[in-house]
């Protein structure tokens, strides 16, 4: 049965984020809205704020949702912060109240590079990158999610930027992205650009959906 409140708080978000400067996270919801998953990870869970946006989206057709949720939490410092080109997140604790209200939740505190290692025989139908933002920490994170994959499994990457050649050799998906093969997933820059500054450069970002074609 579809939870109309829940429907209605995703299609006012997507309002919320379609006349914002945020323009890329409406996508999230869309396809979300479109694919229906039961089982999310979110690599970079912050302050929880896209969790609880993309299980209730998700609850509209599925009462139980699964949530898998990775961060360094109460570990980041300022120097991490720097070298991920990150934010500050809420600790483990504080996310695991808010989004146990919502959905059963798992949340793996650390390095990603450790911490997907963690979560064994577990298959899931989206997941969203946007963690650490240096090439080395998403070629990881890329890297350790297949393990995650199925066929038709949905995989969104935060952080494509365009026109900026130099930031893309050490932050950001775009390499990554470019070599994935397009016979083994369907490869999609999502339509909207947002723009920010960042350390007095302007930055034009994208997210990309990818769609697993096949079981391998
Ligand atoms: C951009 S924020 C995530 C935003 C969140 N997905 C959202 O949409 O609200 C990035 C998060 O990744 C975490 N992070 C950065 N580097 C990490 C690493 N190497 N391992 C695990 N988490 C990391 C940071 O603590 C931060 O909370």
């Amino acid at each position: 049965m579809i939870n109309f409140i829940n429907l209605i708080l995703t299609i006012l978000r997507i309002i919320k984020y379609l006349i914002s400067d945020t323009k890329r996270y409406s996508i999230i919801l869309l396809t979300i809205f479109y694919y229906r998953p039961k089982s999310i990870i979110e690599i970079g869970v912050y302050r929880g704020v896209r969790a609880k946006e993309m299980i209730q989206a998700a609850q509209i057709f599925n009462k139980n949702i699964e949530y898998f949720g990775f961060d360094l939490f109460e570990m980041i410092n300022k120097k991490i912060q720097r070298k991920e080109l990150s934010k500050i997140p809420y600790s483990k604790k504080d996310i695991k109240n808010i989004l146990s209200k919502y959905a059963k939740v798992k949340l793996f505190k650390g390095y990603t590079s450790k911490t997907l290692n963690k979560l064994k025989n577990k298959k899931v139908d989206l997941i969203f990158i946007d963690g650490g933002h240096r090439l080395d920490t998403i070629k990881n994170d890329w890297n350790k999610s297949k393990k995650f994959q199925k066929k038709n499994t949905i995989i969104i990457f935060d952080d494509y930027y365009l026109d900026n050649k130099k930031i893309i050799r050490n932050f950001g998906c775009n390499l990554v992205v470019n070599k994935i093969d397009e016979k083994k997933y369907l490869k999609k820059l999502f339509f909207f650009t947002d723009t920010f500054v960042h350390l007095r450069q302007r930055l034009n970002i994208k997210m990309v959906l990818l769609k697993k074609l096949n079981n391998e």
